[in-house]
């Protein structure tokens, strides 16, 4: 059983404190929320106590481990320092996406669970989903031969506006997490952006993504779409055939190559994800058990070296927005 206190109140901390109370695993002891309300107003809802600063939380509270659910600047401005803080308490922690919008924290955030030998989980919570492991079972089987190409895409609507990177750096996390979850590493990518009318974030993008493996891929990124239209689709092909994923876990589908008889699974109305906050239960559950079951470090699924691979990529497909060339990507 872990003891795990939420860091950061708003809808998202407290989407991950109701999982918490839900599991049998964990023990939800504890809020924290510098908005003295918003701690308050949580606390009162999950029937924890509240508290307003992590130095005071860590004195008073036996953790193990915690969620940060904070936001700033490009929903990650604010995760570094509760995450260091966190981590110098010696707590295991599962951060919101991005783990960082800086990257050179990021890397320092990934370097000190490495030093620690504290576990760090990040919510890259899109690939939590049955078809998609599923999916990932029938690339291990060959059922798709050698993989050659991938495509991904991802869009919402979000007007809200503050910088030029916004969209990739908040959004993209989740689609390039799924693309090396089924590909791997990246080596190189090649990124073309636009901006809506008015808007001052660069709200489209196209980016070539070349993966270590060769496989060649592709990303489609919008904040200017209806998400209730479809929020995701993810292709992936081989030399024996391919399979679509489509809207995140509604409909999975294996086209083999050398016949017309499809393989079609659907998220059922009877037990399937009833709708996008599954997808939290999933990740977090599974956080969880890894933790509270003492898994191997380096099999923390979507860990904080996977939170820093995405955001190494995003920093290269703007190094190439300003260079107009193929740029690599750094390893993680
Ligand atoms: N995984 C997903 O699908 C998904 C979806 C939406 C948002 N998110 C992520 O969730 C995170 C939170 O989003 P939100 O909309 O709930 O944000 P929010 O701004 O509503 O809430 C963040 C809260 O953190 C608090 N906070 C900031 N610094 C703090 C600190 N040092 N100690 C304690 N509290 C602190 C703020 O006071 C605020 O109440 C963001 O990083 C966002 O990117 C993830």
């Amino acid at each position: 059983m872990l003891n795990v206190a939420v860091i950061g109140m708003g809808g998202i901390g407290n989407t991950h404190a109701g999982v918490y109370q839900g599991s049998e695993r964990a023990n939800l002891a504890a809020v924290c929320d510098l908005d003295r309300e918003r701690a308050d107003a949580a606390g009162q809802q999950f029937g924890v106590p509240a508290f307003y600063s992590i130095a005071e939380l860590v004195d008073a509270v036996e953790l193990d481990a915690v969620s940060v659910a904070t936001a700033g600047p490009e929903n990650g401005g604010h995760h570094y320092e509760p995450v260091m803080e966190c981590f110098e308490a010696g707590l295991h922690v599962l951060c919101e996406k991005p783990i960082s919008n800086e990257i050179e924290k990021a890397r320092e955030m990934a370097a000190k669970a490495d030093e620690t030998g504290l576990y760090f989980g990040i919510n890259l919570n899109h690939r939590f989903v049955p078809p998609a492991a599923k999916a990932k079972q029938w690339v291990e089987e060959g059922r798709l031969g050698d993989l050659l190409l991938m495509n991904m895409t991802m869009w919402i609507g979000n007007p809200n506006e503050t910088s030029p990177w916004f969209h990739i750096r908040a959004l993209h996390p989740h689609s390039l997490d799924i693309m090396r979850y089924f590909c791997g590493d990246v080596k190189r990518v090649h990124a073309f952006f636009n901006r809506a009318p008015g808007r001052v974030c660069y709200s489209n993008v196209q980016v070539n993504l070349e993966f270590e493996c060769g496989v060649v891929g592709h990303l489609t990124g919008s904040y200017d779409t209806n998400p209730r239209h479809n929020l995701e689709r993810c292709e992936v092909m081989g030399t024996g055939g391919r399979f679509v994923l489509d809207n995140l876990y509604q409909e999975l589908t294996l086209y083999p190559r050398q016949s017309d008889e499809l393989t079609v699974v659907r998220n059922s109305i009877m037990g399937g994800l009833s709708g996008f906050a599954a997808t939290f239960t999933n990740r977090i559950n599974r956080w969880i058990e890894q933790v509270d079951e003492g898994a191997p470090r380096d099999e923390i699924e979507a860990s904080g070296r996977e939170g820093l691979a995405v955001q190494e990529i995003i920093e290269a497909a703007i190094r190439s927005h300003h260079s107009g060339r193929a740029e690599a990507v750094p390893a993680s």
